[in-house]
């Protein structure tokens, strides 16, 4: 493609590291939906024939046709993509194959191929991530109302309900999918016709090509169009806080799987035996989604680095910006999946929530607020008495609302026995109404309002 200046051919080793196409192949729809637009509108301007023009738009569709019977062959001596497209297109149609690349470089090309890719895998990742958020709210739905305790530092700090707790999920996976919806819209701007850097002399336009690769415009400047691949690092911050996100909860799902917990039974489907121990059911797809988050903050930071002081415009450098991307979309999308499959089919063991609720004094605060509402007294001094009666009903094994009247009045005689009401972990809950707390009656709310958005996106 390039042989022209050279007597020799490269070496075995250069012609190695220098061939993409092992892993730029995952671009064939893309280079081949590209180069339609390309050349419909070559013929258009008349910097081809209309015959040449429509003999190379057969010709791509019958490339298109064998990529996807066949696959894309891996020859590392025709590098790339781009230059394996177009030696098909050769094969097929001849020397008029020549002609597409007019007005156009590989480094125009693969910016735009890439951008599609981007663009479609976004696509993917928020359907998918819709499909999630549907899974938290059935399952927020199901248990609005079972208490479980809510953590600060891993201990019992206030009773919280299950559903409030999935819904918290939901809202990270909403600020994804707008994370994701940003970089898709920031993207989406066509770099074709910026040519090798400078642009180009033939009298190309762009917007057609734009308008026909669903691009909103042109992008403005050949040099940042050719060199950047911020696009890609969008596309994979995005993906990075999504899937430490995802390992958050695969976390939580892990602790909650186990013995001391309880909290959750994941479905046969989605747990693994031991070879050895016979009990086991291993939260093993859980443990994966955590350690690919690993994986993916990975890849970001491989194209960091890549792109990290490279001159304008484009350097060989930017061939690596690929395998980062397409690895990070394979875990994410397999993470998604999974644990939408987890939350959808786990049992949650309401019983031994409850009791780990009500086990954990945590309802101490509740105590402290009827102290201050009720009996007049200032926050830090209710704190005291509070934590004396928890001294007291840990002395005794008992739960707060098991301390008898007697016990608690002599702690404080400002106590009467309507503290009771306050003191149960139900009461507790259904009393944090405030906007976004955790009384069923707002998770309801947020169940339906989370319904009313995913109606409004047509799911
Ligand atoms: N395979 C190359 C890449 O992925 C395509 C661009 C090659 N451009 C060049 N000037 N050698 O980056």
């Amino acid at each position: 493609m390039w042989g022209g200046r050279f007597a020799e051919g490269p070496a075995a080793v250069m012609r190695e590291i220098n061939a993409s196409i092992p892993f730029d192949k995952r671009l064939w729809r893309q280079d081949v939906a590209a180069s339609l637009a390309h050349v419909a509108m070559l013929g258009q301007q008349g910097i081809v024939t209309t015959e040449d023009a429509a003999a190379i738009s057969a010709g791509l569709a019958a490339v298109a046709a064998d990529y996807e019977a066949n696959g894309v062959a891996e020859d590392m001596a025709l590098e790339d993509i781009h230059m394996q497209t177009e030696a098909r297109l050769a094969e097929k149609i001849g020397p008029v194959a020549g002609r597409l690349h007019t007005a156009r470089s590989r480094n125009d090309q693969v910016a735009t191929d890439f951008r599609l890719w981007v663009r479609d895998a976004i696509d993917q990742v928020d359907t998918a991530l819709g499909g999630f958020q549907d899974a938290l709210i059935a399952r927020a739905e199901d248990h609005a109302d079972s208490v479980m305790p809510g953590f600060t530092h891993l201990q019992s700090a206030q009773p919280v309900t299950l559903g409030h707790h999935l819904m918290a999920y939901h809202e990270m996976i909403a600020r994804d999918r707008d994370r994701f919806a940003s970089a898709r819209a920031r993207g989406n701007q066509c770099p074709l016709g910026s040519a090798a850097l400078a642009g180009t002399g033939f009298p190309i336009d762009r917007a057609m090509t734009a308008a026909a690769l669903g691009f909103d415009a042109p992008t403005r400047n050949s040099l940042d169009a050719v060199s950047d691949r911020d696009f890609a690092l969008d596309y994979l911050m995005a993906a990075t806080q999504c899937a430490l996100h995802l390992s958050r909860l695969a976390e939580e799902f892990i602790l909650w799987a186990s013995q001391p917990f309880g909290f959750v039974s994941l479905s046969d489907q989605w747990s693994t035996g031991s070879s050895i121990m016979p009990q086991k059911r291993n939260p093993d797809a859980a443990e994966l989604v955590r350690g690919h988050s690993g994986r993916i903050a990975g890849c970001m930071t491989a194209l960091v680095m890549t792109m990290k002081g490279l001159p304008l415009a484009y350097s060989k450098d930017m061939q690596d910006d690929k395998p980062p991307v397409f690895e990070a979309h394979d875990l994410l999308a397999l993470s998604i999946a999974a644990m939408t499959g987890m939350v959808a089919s786990a049992t949650f063991r309401t019983e031994r929530m409850r009791a780990a609720a009500e086990a954990g004094f945590s309802t101490a605060t509740d105590l402290a607020d009827w102290l201050v509402r009720e009996a007049g007294l200032p926050f830090r001094e209710a704190h005291h008495v509070t934590g004396r009666v928890v001294k007291l009903a840990e002395e005794r094994g008992t739960a707060l609302d098991q301390v008898p009247i007697d016990a608690l009045r002599a702690i404080d005689s400002r106590i009467d026995d309507s503290v009771y009401k306050v003191l149960s972990v139900d009461a507790s809950v259904a009393s944090r109404t405030s906007l976004g707390g955790t009384a069923p009656l707002q998770v309801r709310a947020a169940i339906a309002e989370a319904r009313r958005r995913r109606e409004g996106e047509g799911a």
